[in-house]
């Protein structure tokens, strides 16, 4: 059985003293690693504060890094800059970084692969458009987003991947896919990712990310193939982080 997942997108949110408030508040509180994997993703300048408190209940990501070991990338962060500040997951090829920060499925497949070799476990966003979805092509976007991005991968990397179905028109909007709209897609992406890679894929984790809450989240994890959540808004408050990863707790 697949551990879930619940992971925190911070975005471009929280100042150093907000992000201490909210470790201090959650620390106690949230389940085992064991039981549940919970992550908070955080700007670059709060990770070492994060990861320095982070205990055997909570993993710190980032939101992205370049694809280069280092060199003359002005404003870039690498993987090794991430690793020696001990944090363990990376998102990779956000839709907010696709369309506003000239992210590539090229590049995505670069970062995806730097990540691995580093030994961060990539948090990998696909998703459709809201135009997308209302000419019936959300399985062939996903598809091609998903053969172009993990292109180069092998097996292992397959396992210890994260995929999270975001589909752009609920991302901040309020409007959430139903549970069922959620677990056609996440099984799409697992059922994609095994004609890649084999069986593999019964391993990797899928998330669903979108608009998803406090009073949504139990029956969002409900379906077979949804094995945890990317959060945005809802990741921000302490309390409501704790609540939604309480809910991924295996019962
Ligand atoms: P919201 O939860 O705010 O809709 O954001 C989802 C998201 O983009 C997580 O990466």
């Amino acid at each position: 059985m697949r551990k879930k997942i619940i992971a925190g997108n911070w975005k471009m949110n929280k100042t150093r003293d907000e992000a201490l408030q909210f470790v201090y508040a959650v620390s106690e509180k949230l389940p085992h690693i064991d039981e549940v994997d919970s992550v908070v993703c955080a700007p670059f300048p709060l990770l070492r504060t994060l990861c320095k408190r982070q205990g055997d209940n909570l993993r710190v990501g980032a939101q992205n890094m370049h694809y280069a070991d280092s060199g003359a990338y002005t404003g870039e962060i690498s993987a090794d800059m991430l690793t020696t500040l001990g944090v363990t997951y990376v998102i990779i090829g956000h839709s907010e970084r696709r369309a506003m920060f000239n992210e590539t499925d090229e590049t995505v497949n670069l970062k995806v692969k730097k990540a691995f070799e580093k030994g961060l476990i990539p948090i990998l966003c696909v998703g459709e458009t809201l135009e997308q979805r209302e000419k019936g092509q959300e399985k062939q976007v996903v598809k091609a987003q998903l053969e172009k991005n993990l292109e180069g991968l092998n097996k292992n990397d397959i396992e210890h991947l994260v995929i999270a179905y975001e589909p752009i028109w609920a991302i901040g909007t309020g409007r959430t896919a139903s549970a069922a709209q959620a677990e056609e897609m996440c099984a799409y992406v697992r059922e994609v990712v095994k004609d890649l890679y084999g069986t593999a894929a019964d391993k990797m984790r899928v998330q669903y990310g979108g608009s998803v809450k406090v009073d949504n989240i139990k029956e969002i994890l409900s379906m077979p193939n949804i094995d945890g959540a990317l959060v945005g808004g809802a990741s921000l408050k302490a309390d409501d982080f704790v609540k939604l990863v309480e809910a991924g707790v295996k019962k």
